[in-house]
């Protein structure tokens, strides 16, 4: 802790540090920016008497961190590496830079093309099972349908396994061990004595976990060799491989060789495909879960996407890779989604080298950093209201105002996510075809409560609803003549007649034709949304008079006496 006396905190307990202030029931991730108010930057934060973080929020202190490609802490990834082995997502030095080399080109827009129609079927697959919701009106547990429909997605696009784990998750061993595997790592952080390996060892959660990794790694060592057999068999077998539709991620891997015409070991192999199948499944349904949620809370902006959707697919049921690079609103709001709810909320590094940082306070060499990324993205010194959801923060010319370590949803620098342009033509892919087909609603009644486990998750599910798109857009069409203004004129001198009875109570007056302005701006609302419209703007009107008086001058003109 003496290490870190340049950088004040929040008070902790003397034994237990912080770790009781970390109250796991949805609050948590808001503690960063309410501590980051009094300690502006960077503060320490201790979970027992050998974890100390040093906690950073916001980009002046991230750059420097994201520019190297130090080791990452031993705290966060520790308890994945008997799961995903040492794969990209762990690994260090030499070995990390060997392997990001080899992999880059599984990631280049050849072979991300032919990947959106595999997502467009497996998110065609999860939006037809949401009939039965969209018929009775329930809500249902969103993350569990979208980590399905990503895993099979990751599985048919990474590794060509024709997997039906939408429709038979409850069969398949590997899709089993891989939700045991994701629930046993969070249960891990959550629970202390499990930190200790050989308490969790002995625990039956341990066993479990054992027993999970060992169907995991069997699943991925099956498909591995098998691929291999196929590529290294005789010329007839590799022809039936090229003739694949696509090239896929298990291909570039077992064909990857660096200068030394060296290729990767079968361990080396297998933790990747591991590392992949996890980081490439929990982090995008994360990602999307709360994009639905953003959109639901959100209507008249996801209103704006479906228009634009509708636009671009022009009938079609289906979306290409071509109208991916067309819908710029709905990838502002993606964004937007991402930076409020950043689906992976902090990352980790150890220092090995000491940092300066630009106001001349030093991290030392050893320091275990936890970037807060959640903090950075709702630091109010860099976001303007960060609580607001708007997508006009990523036109051009607004993120050209902000530094690029403003947002990072997928890390910055040499470390940053590798399947960053998969990610973001998957969530895509799945907004297009979800908002095309349903509307989505908030349950009124049901606040999410966002927990860090590894990716963010709600503790209490979304609480959505979805609604038949094309019940509610022929339902629209059918009202819509309903507002037609020779439906509306005749309602205004009605309207009028109300709003002077409660004007004269007032002893107030306006005229009848700022009545009608009135009237004309908000009549398709309904009363109460009405009724609420109007109070509040003679609220702001009283509050803001330099305002009001500009009204009642552009009023006056108009109405010239
Ligand atoms: C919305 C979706 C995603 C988000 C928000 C996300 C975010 C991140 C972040 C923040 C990191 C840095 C981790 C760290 O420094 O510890 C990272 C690394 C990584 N991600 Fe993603 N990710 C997403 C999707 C994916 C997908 C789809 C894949 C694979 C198909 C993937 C593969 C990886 C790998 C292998 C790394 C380690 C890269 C390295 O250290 O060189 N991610 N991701």
């Amino acid at each position: 802790m003496r290490a870190l006396e340049q950088f004040p905190g929040p008070p902790g307990h003397w034994l237990l540090g912080h770790a009781t202030q970390f109250k796991q029931d949805g609050t948590d991730l808001d503690k960063i920016p309410k501590w980051g108010e009094h300690y502006p930057f960077a503060f320490p934060i201790q979970f027992s008497p050998e974890i100390i973080f040093l906690f950073v929020h916001h980009p002046s202190y991230v750059k420097p961190i994201l520019a190297t490609t130090g080791p990452k802490d031993d705290f966060g990834y520790r308890f994945l590496i008997p799961w995903i082995g040492q794969g990209l997502l762990v690994t260090a030095g030499q070995k990390w830079f060997r392997h990001r080399r080899l992999l880059t080109p599984g990631f280049h827009y050849d072979i991300l093309k032919p990947y959106v129609n595999i997502m467009a079927d497996s998110a065609k697959v999860m939006l037809d099972k949401w009939e039965v919701y969209a018929r009775t009106g329930q809500t249902f547990e969103l993350f569990q349908h979208v980590s399905l429909m990503t895993l099979d997605s990751i599985m048919k696009c990474a590794f060509s396994c024709q997997s039906s784990c939408q429709t038979e998750s409850k069969n398949n061993p590997y899709i089993k061990a891989v939700y045991e595997l994701c629930y046993l790592v969070n249960l891990r952080y959550r629970v202390f004595p499990y930190h200790n390996d050989i308490i969790f060892h002995l625990s039956p959660h341990g066993y479990r976990y054992r027993r999970a990794c060992k169907i995991a790694h069997t699943h991925t060592d099956e498909v591995i060799r098998e691929r291999r057999e196929i590529l290294n068999n005789n010329k007839k077998n590799q022809d039936d491989a090229q003739k694949k539709r696509y090239l896929d991620f298990l291909d570039i891997l077992l064909c990857a060789l660096d200068e030394q015409q060296q290729g990767l070991s079968d361990e080396a192999i297998r933790a990747e495909v591991d590392t992949f199948m996890f980081e490439g499944h929990d982090t995008t349904a994360s990602g999307i879960s709360w994009i639905f949620y953003s959109m639901a809370c959100n209507p008249e902006h996801q209103q704006k996407c479906r228009e634009e959707i509708q636009q671009v697919l022009m009938g079609k049921d289906t979306i290409e890779w071509e109208d991916l690079s067309k819908i710029p609103y709905t990838t502002m709001c993606i964004k937007e989604s991402l930076r409020m709810y950043p689906p992976v909320p902090e990352i980790g590094r150890m220092l090995s080298k000491p940092i300066t940082f630009f106001d001349g306070r030093t991290a030392p060499a050893g320091c275990v950093i936890g970037i807060n990324i959640y903090g950075i993205h709702h630091n109010p010194t860099v976001w303007e209201n960060p609580k607001v959801f708007d997508p006009l923060r990523f036109l051009p010319e607004n993120t050209a105002k902000r530094s690029p370590h403003a947002f990072v949803p997928f890390s910055a620098g040499p470390r940053n996510c590798i399947g960053q342009n998969f990610a973001m033509n998957e969530m895509k892919v799945a907004v297009a075809l979800t908002l095309r087909k349903y509307v989505l609603i908030k349950d009124p009644d049901h606040i999410p409560k966002m927990i860090p486990r590894l990716v963010l998750r709600s503790l209490n599910g979304q609480g959505l609803l979805v609604t038949d798109g094309q019940k509610w857009f022929r339902h629209r069409r059918l009202l819509t003549p309903g507002f037609h203004y020779d439906i509306l004129k005749p309602y205004v001198n009605l309207m009028a007649d109300s709003a002077k009875v409660m004007l004269d109570e007032q002893q107030q007056g306006l005229s009848d034709e700022a009545i009608r302005t009135e009237v004309d701006t908000f009549m398709f609302e309904g009363h109460d949304t009405t009724a609420s419209g109007i109070s509040w703007i003679f609220y702001s009107m009283a509050c803001n008079p330099e305002h009001q008086q500009k009204c009642r001058e552009e009023i006056q003109q108009v109405l010239m006496g």
